[in-house]
């Protein structure tokens, strides 16, 4: 399963990346709001500078020419960009247009596994459904998730489901059984993945025990060597 960060911090991502498991990026308006100082050009610049994975650069053009416009113009920024499109009839025939261009999309905001299917006809890279947001208002997030995740692999569209608006390390355990080809998450949930709180307890009590056994192995070299 590979893991994207979502987010635009450029910290976060290069933390990460050093970590060694980070398989690409997803930005969005609201998480460039986030960022101060540099154009949203510049920010997927540097972060396609760090990751050769997939780095998804989000449209707000609401008319098919716009959107071919900004993603055009995404496409040329660096090889490992992909247009992200949100789910609409617009969207749908951008997709279609940058897929025949060459130009790989993310389909953004997708809520149902129908709207995922029709992304995937279109000829959308990457299918984007918000769990999140799905549980945020008492639904049960993850099933469209397994739901699309299936329809892909049974009719074997050239897509992956990349599962979004994740909040926390369940999502992703319960995603990656579901199938999805992706989750992408943010700094705080790849924190939350690491820890937990026997492995931290354990790193202090083996150094505890380790400072202790060396204490004693001095003294005993130091009562001989008086001896
Ligand atoms: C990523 O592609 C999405 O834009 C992001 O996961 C949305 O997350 P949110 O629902 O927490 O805003």
């Amino acid at each position: 399963m590979k893991l994207f960060l979502d987010t635009a911090d450029i910290e976060e991502i290069r933390t990460v990346h050093r970590w060694g498991v980070l398989d690409g990026v997803t930005t969005n308006p609201t998480l460039f709001g986030k960022t101060k100082g540099m154009t949203y050009d510049e920010v997927l610049q540097e972060i396609c500078g760090i990751t050769s994975g997939p780095v998804s650069a989000e449209v707000v053009a609401e008319d098919v020419e716009g959107m071919l416009t900004e993603g055009r113009h995404f496409a040329k920024l660096a090889d490992n960009i992909v247009v992200k499109v949100p789910m609409s009839e617009t969207g749908l025939e951008a997709i279609s247009r940058l897929k025949a261009e060459g130009i790989r999309t993310n389909c953004t905001l997708v809520f149902t596994a129908n709207q995922g299917l029709l992304a995937a006809k279109a000829g959308a890279s990457l299918l984007s459904p918000f769990v999140g947001r799905v549980d945020d208002i008492n639904e049960e997030g993850m099933t469209v998730v397994r739901e699309l995740a299936e329809i892909i692999r049974f009719y074997e569209y050239d897509s992956e489901v990349l599962t979004a608006s994740v909040r926390h390390p369940r999502h992703i355990t319960e995603a990656a059984l579901a199938g999805s080809h992706i989750a992408t998450l943010p700094f705080k949930v790849f924190q939350q993945m690491v820890h937990h709180p026997l492995t931290d307890k354990g790193i202090v009590q083996f150094k505890r025990d380790w400072e202790a056994a060396r204490a004693a192995a001095d003294e005993r070299a130091k009562a001989s060597a008086r001896a």
